[in-house]
């Protein structure tokens, strides 16, 4: 499966606007963890890994950032999160570089499963050999 962009329901009224994100209905996966990024330098670059497991919806619940999949094989990606409705979901075996943080930005991370560090891969080059099956 590849990376795609998925919209929530805005559901308005006079007073404003509610995101819902529910287990296997908005998000197409069991929550186990959120997580969230603020205050991140303009100039960082956060991610920079693939995890064996975990699956993520990622949202921008306020400002903007991008971030850049890579299958491995020569599929890269750059999708801009900027709206609050927006979510990004990544497949599990997939690399991402977060970066391009505005000030404002929070970047809420949705996960399918509980942190387990050992489960990360942070060398790209370890990562395009274990796809590729070299
Ligand atoms: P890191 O993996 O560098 O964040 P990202 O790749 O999403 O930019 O995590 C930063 C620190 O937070 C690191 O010490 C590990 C810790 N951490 C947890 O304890 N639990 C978690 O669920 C996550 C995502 C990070």
């Amino acid at each position: 499966m590849k990376p795609f962009l998925l919209y929530f329901p805005q559901r308005g009224d006079e007073r404003g606007w509610l995101v819902v994100a529910e287990s296997n209905k908005d998000v197409p996966f069991d929550i186990k963890r959120i997580f969230y990024i603020y205050g991140t330098e303009p100039e960082a670059v956060r991610g920079q890994h693939a995890n064996r497991n975990s699956e993520f919806v990622l949202v921008n619940v306020a400002g903007s950032c991008k971030v850049l999949t890579r299958d491995g094989k020569g599929d890269d990606t750059v999708f801009e999160l900027n709206k609050p409705n927006m979510g990004l979901y990544i497949p599990k075996m997939v690399w991402k570089d977060m970066y391009d943080f505005s000030s404002d930005s929070i970047l809420l991370c949705i996960s399918s499963e509980a942190y387990d560090p050992n489960e990360y891969i942070r060398s790209y080059e370890a990562f395009a050999e274990e796809v590729n099956g070299d």
